[in-house]
C-alpha cells in the first residue's frame, strides 16, 4: 500500500456547518470510487442539486447519487436506524439504486428514541443557555458512547438481541426522563418492536469498513472522506460548548474508519463567502439588520435538516485562519459567491478587539470572551454584477477576484474551487496547485461516467 499514490481528498466544513459540503462531495464524486462519511448523524443535511433534481442527504454519503460509487459510513457516526431506513427508502423511491453499494461500520453508535427525548429534555432544562441542537439525539448518544454503554451497529445483525439490549438502555433513559426532567417516558415496547424490524432490514449493510477502504487504497482508487458539521462546531477545537458532540476535523476520518491518516489525502474545507450559523453560541460577525436579511433571503439560509432560519454575517477571516491552522487545510472551496452579487461593499473580519482592550488574531477559547469581542473589519468594494452561474475564473468581475484573493491571503490557504450557484455544474476550479489539479481531474471524471 502506498497512500501517496491514491487520489483521496478529505472534504469538511470550514465554518459552522452548512457551507455546501454536499454540493462539493457530489461534484467530486464524478471521478471517485468511494465516499466515506466519518462523523455525526442525521443532524447533518447535505444538499445535492443538478439540472432539476434536488436531494438532501442526512446519513448516506453525498456520493450516492452517482451510480457505482461505493458508500461507507464510519464508526465515528451515530445512526438512528429508522432515519437511515427512511433515507434509503426515499432515495430508492427517487431512482437511486443501492446495489449493495452502502456499508455501515458495525462499530457505529446507535441513536435510540430515548436519546432524542433526552436531547429535547436537556435543551429545555438549559433554558436561556440552550445549545440550539438539532434535537436528533446526537449529544446523548455520543455521551453514552464515552460512558461505554451505547449500542453499536453490529447488534443490527441480531435483531432480537438488539431489541432486548435497546429496551434495557431505554428503560435507564426513561428513569432519567421521568425522575430528573419530569417528562413522559418513551414507550419502550413499541420502540423496541420498531427497532427490531429496522434491524432486520439494515443487517445486510453492516460490516467492517476499514479493510474495504484499505483495499481501495491498494488498488489506487480515488476516495473522498466526507465530514459533517464544520471546524468551528468541532467538539475539541470549536466554540465549545456551542458545538456538536463529535470531531469534524480531517484526522477524525482516520479514527472513524480505522485507517492510517496518510490515506486521507489533502484536506479541502468548504466555506461560504460569508458566514452562517444555526443554533446558539457566539458569532462575532453576525449581522442583525438589513444586510443579514439580504444574505438570508438571497442565500436561502434555512436549515436543510430543521428548517430553522440561519444566522448570517460577514466572512470571518479570524475564525477561518484558525480553522486552517487546527485542521491543516490544503485548500478551500469558496461557496455562494453569487449571493454577494448585489452588495455595495463587503466586510471581512481580520482581527477581534478584546473587551478589556487590545486585539487578538485567533478566536479566544473562553466563550464568554468570544461573545464580547468586536470584529475589526476591512472593507472591500462590491462587484455589483452577476457571478451566478459563471464557470471560468477569467469571467469573474475584477472586484470578485480581488475579494477571493483577499480571503485567500488572510486565511493562508489557497482557494481552489469557487461555487457560483447551487447546482453541481455552477462551479469553477482555480489555481495550479496539486490539489486544484486533482479536483479538476475528479470533476472531469464525470464526463466519462454515466450520469443519473
Ligand atoms: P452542507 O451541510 O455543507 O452540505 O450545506 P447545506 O446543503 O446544508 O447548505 C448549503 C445550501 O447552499 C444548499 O441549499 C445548497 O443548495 C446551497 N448552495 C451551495 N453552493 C451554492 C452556491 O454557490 N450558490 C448558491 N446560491 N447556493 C449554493
Ligand atoms: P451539516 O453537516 C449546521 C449545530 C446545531 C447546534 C450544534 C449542536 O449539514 O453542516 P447537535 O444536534 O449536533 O447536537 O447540535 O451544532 N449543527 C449544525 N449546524 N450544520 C450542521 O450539519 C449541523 N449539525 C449540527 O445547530 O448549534
Ligand atoms: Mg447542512
Amino acid at each position: 500500500m502506498d497512500p501517496e499514490n491514491t487520489t483521496s481528498v478529505t472534504v469538511l466544513g470550514g465554518q459552522w456547518g452548512d457551507e455546501g459540503k454536499g454540493k462539493v462531495v457530489d461534484l467530486l464524486s464524478a471521478g471517485v470510487h468511494a465516499v466515506v462519511r466519518y462523523n455525526g448523524g442525521h443532524n447533518a443535511g447535505h444538499t445535492v442539486k443538478f439540472a432539476d433534481r434536488h436531494f438532501a442527504l442526512h446519513l448516506v454519503p453525498s456520493g450516492v447519487i452517482h451510480p457505482g460509487v461505493r458508500c461507507y459510513m464510519g464508526a465515528g457516526m451515530v445512526v438512528d436506524p429508522t432515519a437511515l431506513l427512511a433515507e434509503i427508502d426515499d432515495l430508492e423511491h427517487r431512482g437511486v439504486r443501492f446495489d449493495h453499494r452502502l456499508m455501515l461500520s458495525g462499530r457505529a453508535a446507535i441513536i435510540l428514541p430515548t436519546h432524542q427525548a433526552l436531547d429535547g429534555a436537556r435543551e429545555r432544562a438549559r433554558g436561556e443557555g440552550s445549545i440550539g441542537t438539532t434535537g436528533r439525539g446526537i449529544g446523548p448518544t455520543y455521551q453514552d458512547l464515552a460512558q461505554r454503554r451505547v449500542l453499536r451497529a453490529y447488534l443490527l445483525k441480531e435483531p432480537h438481541r438488539f431489541a432486548v439490549e435497546a429496551s434495557m438502555l431505554m428503560e435507564a433513559h426513561n428513569r432519567e426522563l421521568e425522575l430528573l426532567y419530569r417528562v413522559e417516558p418513551v414507550d419502550v415496547a413499541g420502540a423496541a418492536a420498531r427497532l427490531e424490524a429496522a434491524a432486520a432490514r439494515l443487517a445486510p449493510l453492516v460490516g467492517e469498513v476499514g479493510p474495504p477502504i484499505l483495499e481501495h487504497v491498494r488498488r489506487g482508487d480515488s476516495l473522498l472522506f466526507e465530514g459533517a458539521q464544520g471546524i468551528m462546531l468541532d467538539l475539541y477545537q470549536g466554540t465549545y460548548p456551542f458545538v456538536t458532540s463529535s470531531s469534524c476535523l480531517p484526522g477524525a476520518a482516520a479514527v472513524s474508519c480505522g485507517v492510517p491518516v496518510a490515506v486521507l489525502g489533502p484536506s479541502l474545507a468548504v466555506m461560504k463567502g460569508y458566514v452562517t450559523r444555526v443554533g446558539g453560541g457566539p458569532f462575532p460577525t453576525e449581522l442583525s439588520g438589513e444586510t443579514g436579511n439580504h444574505l438570508r433571503d438571497r442565500g436561502h439560509e434555512f436549515g436543510t435538516t430543521t428548517g430553522r432560519p440561519r444566522r448570517c454575517g460577514w466572512f470571518d477571516a479570524v475564525a477561518a485562519r484558525y480553522a486552517a491552522r487546527v485542521a491543516g487545510l490544503d485548500g478551500i472551496a469558496l461557496m455562494k459567491l453569487d449571493v454577494l452579487d448585489d452588495l455595495e461593499e463587503l466586510r471581512i473580519a481580520v482581527e477581534y478587539r478584546l473587551p478589556g482592550g487590545g486585539t487578538c488574531s485567533e478566536p479566544p477559547d473562553d466563550p464568554q470572551v468570544l461573545a464580547t469581542v468586536e470584529p475589526v473589519y476591512e472593507t472591500l468594494p462590491g462587484w455589483r454584477s452577476r457571478t451566478a452561474g459563471l464557470l471560468d475564473e477569467k469571467d469573474l468581475p475584477a472586484r470578485a477576484a480581488e475579494y477571493i484573493r483577499f480571503i485567500e491571503e488572510r486565511v493562508g490557504a489557497p482557494i481552489v474551487l469557487v461555487s457560483t450557484g447551487p447546482r453541481r455544474e455552477e462551479t469553477l476550479t482555480r489555481g495550479d496547485t496539486v490539489l486544484a489539479r486533482r479536483l479538476a481531474g475528479l470533476i472531469a471524471g464525470g464526463s466519462v461516467r454515466e450520469q443519473p
